[in-house]
């Protein structure tokens, strides 16, 4: 299986055939099963993104996207007032699925102005173009991503040695499975496949990523079928491989980029770039211009959501290996200080600190 047939077989989100419900391939079954789930209500939609079937910022949003456009083509309303009462019923629902990754709001705010703008329309014209902002946002996402890739390749290009591999870590899952084809952490990667590197060019680290193992289930699932060379370690040998110089350069997603840089991400994020300020590996987030929130000042107002305690004591196969009572602290994404970060990857240019500043002149905000 060649790259691009991977990447169609496991897309994140796309309509079923007759458009009667999302189609997802089911993340939590990965990486043994590959198996594509419809899911059409609104509870299995929030539940599929409160659950992880679907996750990663990006698909998230593209799922919102989907999700809103579908429940809204079932509201039978009396008129334009009674449908958006109804539409934001269904919108308030999906945006209570999950808090951090800030493209779930973006999306649906974004699916909101399509029912303003077309306030002098009929529902159905309505319902019509919500499906097609819904493709727009997801199309968008595949542009940004490889735009995002192109930026990433190039850092990558310039790190390579004298024929020797670039040594890249990445924590989490920011790859296909998190978005609408490329990644944003992977992106770079299959950039790189596509200007002509061999899988062996570049030796990509994926930290295992506890509690819910999306390094080990989906990064180096999704790196090894590509062909590239991949190494899973646990979230705990991260230090050992940069202090023993097999790391060049770190590239991770993000759910939640703030106006001053400080960035949200998978849990045990900030600890890598932490070591990497130590070991002086730069460190770099791949952000589409969808995850920076212009209207949150710092990391300090990102809300961090917290998550089942089962998610720590019982492996991920459901065998208990704790006591069961114990007290558990399991946030599922920390804060990474803007000063730590040695650049902000956009669709739109790289981005260094100043932050604020450099978004703005890329555009971002209000
Ligand atoms: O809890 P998850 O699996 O949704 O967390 C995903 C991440 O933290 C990703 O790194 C982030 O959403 C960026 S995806 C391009």
């Amino acid at each position: 299986m060649n790259v691009e047939e991977f990447f169609n077989k496991v897309v994140t989100v796309r309509m079923s055939p007759d458009e009667s419900a999302l189609d997802i391939i089911d993340q939590t079954l990965l990486p043994g099963t590959i198996k594509r789930i419809e899911i059409s209500s609104r509870v299995e939609i929030w539940d599929a993104i409160k659950r992880l079937r679907v996750r990663g910022a990006p698909a998230i949003g593209v799922a919102a996207a989907y999700g809103i456009a579908l429940l809204a083509s079932r509201i039978e309303s009396n008129g334009l007032d009674d449908f958006y009462a109804k539409f934001t019923e269904e919108k308030d629902y999906l945006a209570s699925s999950r808090p951090t990754a800030v493209n779930l709001f973006w999306a649906l705010d974004r699916m909101d102005r399509v029912v303003k703008n077309h306030a002098d329309d009929s529902p159905d014209d309505i319902k019509e173009a919500l499906f097609a902002e819904a493709d727009a946002i997801r199309e968008e996402d595949v542009q940004i991503s490889r735009a995002i890739g192109e930026i990433g390749f190039g850092l990558l290009r310039d790190l390579k040695r004298n024929g020797q591999a670039v040594g890249i870590l990445t924590h989490c899952n920011a790859g296909t499975l998190a978005t609408a084809k490329y990644g944003t952490a992977t992106a770079p990667m299959y950039l790189a496949l596509e200007h002509g590197w061999a899988g062996t060019d570049m030796h990509v680290y994926c930290d295992e990523t506890r509690p819910l193992l999306q390094g080990a289930r989906l990064t180096s699932f999704e790196l090894y079928h590509a062909g590239i060379t991949t190494t899973l370690q646990c979230d705990n040998m991260a230090s050992i491989l940069m202090r023993s110089g097999k790391i060049d350069v770190i590239f991770v997603g993000c759910d939640r980029v703030a106006r001053n840089g400080d960035t949200a991400n998978k849990i045990g994020t900030s600890g890598v770039a932490i070591l990497a300020h130590h070991y002086g590996i730069p460190f770099y987030v791949c952000a589409p211009s969808s995850t920076i929130d212009m209207d949150t000042p710092t990391g300090e107002q990102i809300p961090i959501e917290m998550r089942n305690p089962d998610e720590v004591t019982e492996m991920w196969y459901r065998e208990r290996m704790a006591p069961e009572g114990v007290d558990v602290f399991n946030p599922a994404f920390d804060v990474t200080d803007h000063g730590l970060i040695t650049g902000v990857i956009t669709e739109k240019g790289l981005c260094h600190t100043p932050y604020d500043e450099a978004f703005l002149d890329l555009g971002m905000g209000p």
